[in-house]
């Protein structure tokens, strides 16, 4: 998602420093924001110097920590993986100005305990956002234990530049969107482990019977069901509950390496 939430800071006139581990994954993201601007130009939602304007306002990079050196705000997009995001907020911690938030895209790992890996908790949030991120409307705002009201203030402000509504919630396990969200597609991918219905008729029951743009199989390939898997075991872990247990089928096809949208294929296969 890293290469939408640049798209959208870009676009509004905010310089974003964009950094991957390697220079190949770089390239990709500037070519996927490029088509993506293209896109926009095509269907005359924005004009080609506002195109350029926005290329221009990205600086990739490789180095974490000379790129953040002056930043006001970091956001955050490694894979749910918490050991992982600990040593990136650990980094930022060390290398980013003592005023800047650091803010987490995390999908549902906690805030909270993020924030307790860094010096400056009050200043860590997640700012959740969508994919598409360039179209959907929402940035779940992400309240950790201390995070200030001054720092809620700012991102929650910093969301409405970007054309964005933001929306504040408290931090447990999977939020509001992935706790109603999540539970939904395990549950079509029961009824597909059961026999109940293949894949494209319990999408095209969801999208003619329940007008969803995309059925929940379709939206999972599209998230990627590794992500689906990680988020629904921060769910059972967190809740404790085994109405979160993932599907014996989605953990299937996930060690079989079927991530859907990224892999070409999961419950459908994709070009
Ligand atoms: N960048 C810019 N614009 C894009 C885009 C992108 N990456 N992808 C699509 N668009 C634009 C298109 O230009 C088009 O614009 P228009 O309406 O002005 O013509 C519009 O979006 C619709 O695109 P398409 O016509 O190509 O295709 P669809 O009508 O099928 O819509 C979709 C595609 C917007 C992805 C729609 O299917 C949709 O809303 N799906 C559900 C997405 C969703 O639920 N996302 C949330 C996932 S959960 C998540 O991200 C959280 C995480 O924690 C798991």
């Amino acid at each position: 998602m890293g290469n939408g939430i640049a798209h959208v800071f870009a676009m509004n006139e905010i310089p974003v420093k964009l950094v991957d581990t390697n220079q190949e994954l770089l390239d990709k993201a500037m070519q996927t924001i490029e088509k993506n601007l293209d896109r926009m130009v095509e269907k005359n939602k924005i004009e080609t110097s506002h195109k350029v304007k926005t290329m221009d306002n990205i600086s990739p990079g490789v180095d974490l920590e000379k790129a953040v050196e002056d930043v006001d705000l970091v956001v955050e997009a490694v894979p749910e993986n918490y050991d992982l995001k600990e040593k990136i907020f650990q980094q930022l911690d060390e290398a980013a100005p003592d005023s800047a938030i650091l803010a987490s895209n995390t999908s549902s790992i906690s805030i909270s305990k993020l924030a307790d890996a860094t010096w400056r908790p009050k200043q860590v949030i997640g700012m959740h956002f969508f994919n598409p991120v360039p179209v959907m409307k929402l940035v779940e705002i992400v309240r950790g234990y201390e995070t200030s009201d001054e720092v809620y203030q700012a991102v929650e402000d910093t969301a409405r530049i970007l054309d964005k509504t933001p929306v504040p919630v408290e931090d447990y396990p999977g939020f509001v969107s992935n706790r109603v969200l999540m539970p939904m597609i395990n549950e079509a991918i029961f009824a597909v482990y059961e026999g109940v219905a293949t894949p494209e008729n319990v999408d095209s029951v969801m999208k003619l019977g329940m007008a969803h743009p995309m059925g929940p199989l379709r939206l999972a390939d599209f998230i990627g069901l590794d992500v689906c898997l990680d988020i629904l075991n921060v769910l059972y872990d967190g809740f404790k509950d085994p109405k979160y247990r993932p599907c014996p089928l989605l953990v299937k096809m996930v060690n079989a390496g079927k991530l859907g949208d990224k892999t070409g294929e999961g419950f459908f296969k994709h070009d």
